[in-house]
């Protein structure tokens, strides 16, 4: 079983493509945390997949969140591992997923980093559309390698090349983690088309239309979905997102 959660759809193709190569079924962590879908079961022998992206060299808020009401039956030293999606540096993530199954009395065997487009668009700009082409197409030919290393049952901890000294992760990770959970600095354009996709798609149901605008309430995972996937780009985070480009996994196209 493979469980994944994913803002602009990386995360999404990598852990399609992984179940495909090794004939497992995937569930996503967003529609499960909105049907309150709590407990999954593991067959004899099943391995365990968790892939997400890396947010704040950490793991996602909303992995939190679900992780406390998560409910694994059936474990029985499975094959646990973890993948994380990340622009460039995947920090803690390893450790804090193990840290999450830990709680659950699991232990987490593996984890892999994949390099891919940067969705973070408060902090830089999308990269050109080449750079991002050849980004992916080196992740595509990265997954069969993970998949064999899975089938394999392999104990490693993989990470990026260019992943920072842990202390400046612990620090400044956590810290950007501490306000990763609120909505506050979201707002829209008069761009916007009253569309409602932002509000339907959004995995922590934060968002509600209003007057046909949308609303941020309530905690937020910040995984980008609502600016990304907005048909007219009208979801902003700041003054310098509105001169950013927009970027989403080119599988899943805009609907
Ligand atoms: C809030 C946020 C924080 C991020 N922090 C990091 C980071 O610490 N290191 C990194 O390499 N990429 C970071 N990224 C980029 C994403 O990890 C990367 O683009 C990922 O592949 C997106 O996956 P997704 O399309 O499945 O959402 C961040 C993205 C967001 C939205």
């Amino acid at each position: 079983m493979i469980l994944y959660f994913s803002g602009t759809n990386n995360s999404k193709y990598v852990a399609e493509a992984l179940a495909e190569l090794l004939g497992d079924r995937v569930t996503s962590i967003g529609l499960a945390h909105k049907k309150k879908e709590t407990t999954f079961a593991l067959g004899e022998g099943e391995s365990l997949g968790i892939v997400c992206p890396v947010h704040g060299w950490n793991l996602p808020y909303i992995m939190d969140v679900f992780f406390n009401e998560l409910t694994i039956d059936g474990y029985k030293g499975n094959y646990i591992y973890g993948v994380f999606t990340c622009g460039a540096n995947d920090g803690l993530a390893s450790k804090d997923l193990s840290k999450l199954l830990d709680k659950k009395g699991i232990k987490m065997n593996a984890s892999f980093a994949i390099e891919m487009p940067d969705n973070y668009i408060p902090f830089y700009d999308v990269q050109p559309v080449d750079e991002q082409t050849k980004m992916l197409e080196a992740a595509t030919q990265w997954v069969p390698q993970i998949a064999e290393r899975i089938k394999a049952k392999e104990n490693v901890i993989l990470h990026t090349k260019k992943n920072p000294p842990k202390i400046f992760s612990s620090v400044v990770g956590k810290l950007m983690k501490m306000g990763m959970k609120y909505p506050n600095e979201f707002f829209v354009t008069d761009a916007c088309i009253s569309c409602g996709l932002c509000a339907a798609n959004c995995p922590m149901s934060t968002i509600t239309m209003t007057d046909g605008k949308p609303v941020w309430k309530g905690e937020c995972t910040k995984c980008l979905k609502c600016v990304h996937y907005c048909p007219v780009a009208a979801i902003q985070m700041s003054k310098k997102t509105a001169k950013r480009g927009r970027y989403h996994h080119p599988h899943y196209p805009l609907p």
